[in-house]
């Protein structure tokens, strides 16, 4: 039997969770739909499944697929959960095993199991395939018809770990460029540039140093330009070895924004400094006469913090748990 929801204003409202699966052939129309137009927009975003285990992270929410698809006229409506590792043994069990917030509120019947994330972030289409994405982990692919969960995708072999959720779309060449944010999980800041054809293959991966260890979580390509912009939201292990939050806020870093030539190399890479802000996300960029214009979301410092763990008693310092899981603290 399914626990309600409790009352929490990120399971409120928009947030409100959908706790069903369905399709509709003909959804009403308010107006008239333009006759010319054709086409499926796919939409994600965090859906639990089930009443969470103690304070609701929607970063890890169970994620949800919508998929409007338009033509003559109509629209039709079909909405899949991504079946995740997670997604499926919760659906066994009838109830909430994983914790979205803190790892130490798991289900013991889970310890150990290895996420294989969320797939709640973005989604895109690239060479024919549908891609769930949440930056922690490998995409998902999805059969765009069906919503049908295929499985990790790691192109064929080649991407060794996880990737961004905001891989960019070259629209001249087809190429997705995209990036991996702590690729070999060693926590030192480095990234993984890396570029798939327009077939779909992983043809080109450039390991780049960066400044300090940050959460980067978009990026920028132009024509010609990689733009990485490192704001100083950094993440430590030595914090996180000491039981602290993993992540912190720190402005006396500065930011570093990062510019290389698409085709250099990681040699190229030239670092230019910049007062402390924080930059979520990238809306579009282009080279211009010689310089670079990015237009992205800049704050201050980041608006939406992540939600940290409570120091309880008895706590040790913490070994075991992986810091770019959204539930180690963040
Ligand atoms: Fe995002």
């Amino acid at each position: 039997m399914a626990l309600p929801y409790p009352d929490d204003p990120l399971l409120a409202g928009g947030f409100e969770p959908i706790r069903m699966e369905c399709d509709y052939a003909d959804l009403v129309v308010e107006g008239e739909a333009p006759a010319d137009l054709a086409g499926a927009l796919y939409r994600v975003g965090p859906n639990p499944q089930f009443a969470p285990r103690g304070t609701y992270n929607p970063l890890q929410g169970d994620g949800m697929i919508h998929a409007f698809r338009i033509g003559g006229r109509r629209v039709a409506y079909r909405n899949r959960w991504v079946r995740t590792r997670q997604w499926a043994l919760e659906r066994e069990a009838g109830r909430a095993l994983f914790s979205t917030s803190d790892p130490r509120d798991h289900d013991p019947a889970v310890a150990g199991v290895a996420s294989q994330g969320a797939a709640n972030t973005h989604i895109v289409s690239h060479a024919g395939r549908l891609l769930a994405l949440e930056e922690g982990h490998a995409p998902i692919e999805i059969d765009p018809q069906t919503l049908e969960t295929l499985g990790p995708f790691d192109f064929a072999g080649t991407l060794p770990g996880n990737m961004t959720a905001h891989p960019k779309v070259d629209p001249e060449t087809g190429k997705m460029v995209f990036f991996a944010n702590f690729p070999t999980r060693d926590f030192d800041g480095a990234l993984l540039l890396h570029v798939a054809d327009a077939a779909g293959a992983l043809v080109r991966t450039v390991k780049i140093a960066g400044p300090y260890p940050a959460l980067v979580h978009d990026f920028a390509i132009t024509r010609r330009h990689v733009v990485f912009i490192v704001c100083p939201l950094t993440l430590s292990l030595t914090r996180l070895r000491a039981g602290a939050p993993p992540i912190a806020w720190e402005p006396d870093l500065g930011v570093r924004v990062g510019v290389m030539p698409r085709s250099g190399s990681a040699a190229d890479v030239r670092w230019f400094p910049a007062p402390a802000c924080m930059v979520w996300h990238v809306l579009n960029a282009h080279d211009d006469d010689g310089r670079i214009l990015v237009d992205l979301c800049q704050q201050d410092a980041p608006a939406f913090p992540p939600p940290r763990r409570t120091p309880r008693a008895g706590d040790r310092p913490a070994t075991a748990p992986d810091p770019l899981d959204h539930r180690s603290g963040r």
